[in-house]
């Protein structure tokens, strides 16, 4: 019986303290690549990724993150590197996509961007590189990255392995049963 895939997914988890060991740049491609085929909603890929190394620029971005590596207590030092998911204003301005609120297209650009950082980060999981995904201000990764014209970044995936005898911490799902609905919401099976 395939089980692959499904270990593989439930095997994922964020890393929170990486060792100094660098991700090679075979690997560093073939997560970027596993990104790039990712699916978007009309196929638009509003994204490009900026690959960071610098320890300052790191730094400035983690740091940022919503309950930010330092801030939020279990996080520790720098992964080797991180990528930046670049949304170009283009596609987060709404000029594409169906009218919701004020802004038409503006969930379908950030719902899409997702997609590349789940690709990456499972294909990380399958070469044994540990990741985190993290929501950073995207005022600070518009100035770290030297993004002009309106372009953010509010993603950011971490890469490295992670340090031997990293704290190991609970991880967790909702049950199954409280997520399903059958035919409408709240029907039973
Ligand atoms: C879109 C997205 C944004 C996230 N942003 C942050 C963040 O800013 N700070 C943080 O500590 N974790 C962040 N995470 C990691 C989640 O907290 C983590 O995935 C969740 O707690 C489940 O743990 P697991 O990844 O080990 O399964 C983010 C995850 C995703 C998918």
């Amino acid at each position: 019986m395939a089980k692959g895939f499904l270990s593989l997914a439930q095997s994922r988890k964020t890393a929170h303290e990486f060792s100094s060991k660098q991700v090679s740049k075979a690997d560093l491609l073939r997560i970027l690549e596993a990104g790039r085929w990712a699916p978007s909603f009309l196929n638009l890929q509003p994204w490009e990724f900026v690959i960071v190394k610098e320890s300052q620029a790191k730094e400035a971005l983690l740091k940022s993150a919503y309950y930010g590596i330092y801030t939020f207590g279990d996080f520790k030092g720098l992964p080797p590197v991180v990528v930046a998911i670049v949304l170009k204003k283009k596609y987060w301005e709404g000029q594409y996509g169906y009218p919701r609120r004020d802004k038409p297209g503006v969930f379908e650009a950030y719902l899409s961007i997702a997609m590349p950082a789940s690709n990456m980060v499972l294909e990380a999981t399958d070469l044994g590189i540990g990741s985190a995904i993290l929501n950073v201000n995207a005022y600070v990764a518009e100035r770290t990255l030297k993004l002009k014209d309106g372009d953010t970044a509010p993603l950011i995936v971490c890469f490295g392995y992670e340090k031997p005898g990293a704290k190991a911490r609970k991880r967790s799902r909702k049950p199954m049963e409280s997520l399903l609905h059958y035919g409408h919401y709240g029907g039973k099976e």
